[in-house]
């Protein structure tokens, strides 16, 4: 079978390394945007080039002869990549533009949960104009989130107390949107715990991967800039220490019932990966917004734990036969982290090179933005490589991550707090003054 890869973060590299895994016979190709040499030595062809133009990716789909697509990041599928693919015989993992919307528009994935009677949405508004905005503003009081209607890398959306510390500045960030043209949405503020709840989905059926929680701020103690995240944990039974078996089966039922509205809605099946990001909060499991792609760095955790052939449930998923394909996870706990560019995320330094020589455990490494230049690795400016340490503990699986990111050597930074138990008992402590 040949299959095309699309994307070459850590996030591909963990795919990637998961195809590499299958018994299935294979031919791996990758089209990528940046020279990850942990991907291109796990494939038989690799190159890089625009991977957000769809007929340029479905020239090189059938230059190579792929008769299996998987999109990993988010960007290809809201240029419609999947459906071009699809109309040429191409099946893929990854969703179509208009189920993609589920990632690229806040105010669609508002008004699909709220038109299926789907649980744990926030108070909200759409608005394309200043008209009513001050109103719900006032109605939302100091518990307010605004979220510019598109993908923006996580830059579009302003919490109130975090980035926002008045209705001036609110209306203000408003009024940018509205002169630039662009939609956005206004919704109540939840307070709590967040975590990621992804599934593999063909459509009808889903099979759920264990939970994780990211960290999404640069600096310890969740200060600092956002970031597309600095490091994830996942626990031995595939919850969290925060969440109850009841929270954990919630998630479920609303991705679950959120595939089902696609299909009723479109008339078409969601086939890929469908990443809920969740908060746990005093009044129970929120959705906090979706995803239509593997998260980055929480494929590592759960990909690492994969212990059915990956193939199989690609083929499941795009041949709508998931209900049949057994997806098993083993029960280990892992902690992963990013080693980041200084500077980042807003002035990290590029070009430089990095060391990665000291690496004990090379199946816990995965390479993200970086590049050969002279036969050198070098750090091309965003999260560079990303470690896992797996065990029987978090506190264990965070040790080994710990030992291993510390032991890259170049101008970049890392959390340390990560999958602590100082960090842990805090959410644990969190959610329990809130219960
Ligand atoms: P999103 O792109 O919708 O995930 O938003 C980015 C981040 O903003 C989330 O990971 C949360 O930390 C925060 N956020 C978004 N919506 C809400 C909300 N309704 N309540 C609290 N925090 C939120
Ligand atoms: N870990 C956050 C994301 O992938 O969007």
């Amino acid at each position: 079978m040949k299959i095309l890869l699309i994307g070459s973060g850590a996030r591909e590299h963990a795919i990637v390394k998961a195809l590499d895994r299958s018994s299935h016979e294979k031919e791996i190709y990758c089209l990528a945007s940046n020279r990850n040499p942990g991907i291109s030595d796990l494939c038989d062809k690799f190159i890089v080039g625009d991977i957000n133009d769809s007929y340029f990716v479905l020239d090189y789909a059938k230059e190579v002869g792929a008769s299996l697509a998987i999109v990993g990041p988010e960007n290809p599928l809201a240029q419609g990549v999947s459906d071009c693919l699809w109309d040429a015989g191409v099946k893929t993992v990854g969703p179509k533009k208009y189920l993609a919307q589920l990632e690229t528009s806040k105010a669609f994935t508002r008004d699909l949960l709220k038109a299926y009677n789907i649980p744990g949405s926030p108070k909200y508004q759409t608005f394309d104009s200043m008209n009513g905005v001050m109103e719900f503003l006032n109605e939302l009081g100091e518990n307010y989130v605004v979220k510019y209607d598109g993908l923006a890398g996580g830059k579009g959306v302003k919490v109130a107390g975090d980035h926002l510390h008045s209705h001036d500045e609110a209306l203000a960030y408003c009024k940018n949107m509205v002169d630039d043209g662009s939609d956005f949405v206004i919704e109540e503020k939840f307070v709590g715990q967040e975590f990621s709840l992804m599934s593999f989905c063909d459509g009808d059926n889903l099979k759920h991967m264990p939970a994780v929680q990211d960290h999404k701020r640069a600096y310890e103690g969740d200060k600092g800039p956002n970031t597309g995240g600095m490091g994830t944990y996942s626990d031995v039974n595939h919850g969290l220490p925060f969440l109850t078996d009841g929270d954990i089966a919630k998630a479920h039922a609303i991705n679950t019932a959120t595939a089902k509205a696609l299909k009723d809605k479109f008339g078409e099946e969601y086939k890929g990966i469908l990443y809920g990001g969740f908060m746990i909060t005093s009044n129970g499991v929120k959705l906090i917004e979706y995803n239509a792609r593997f998260g980055d760095p929480e494929a590592m955790n759960v990909l690492s734990l994969l212990e059915s052939d990956f193939i199989d449930i690609c083929i499941g998923i795009v041949n709508g036969t998931l209900d049949q394909v057994d997806v098993r996870f083993s029960n280990k706990a892992t902690v992963c982290k990013y080693a980041v560019p200084e500077g980042y995320p807003d002035s990290p330094v590029k070009g430089e090179p990095i060391d990665v020589s000291g690496i004990s455990n090379p199946d816990g490494l995965f390479y993200a933005s970086v590049d050969i230049q002279n036969g050198q690795l070098v750090e091309a400016g965003s999260r560079t490589v990303a470690v896992v340490g797996m065990a029987d503990t978090i506190s264990d699986a965070e040790k080994l991550a710990e030992n291993e990111v510390s032991s890259i050597k170049g101008p970049l930074f890392h959390r340390t707090d990560i999958g602590t138990d100082i960090i842990i008992q805090k959410r644990i402590d969190h959610i329990n003054s809130l219960r």
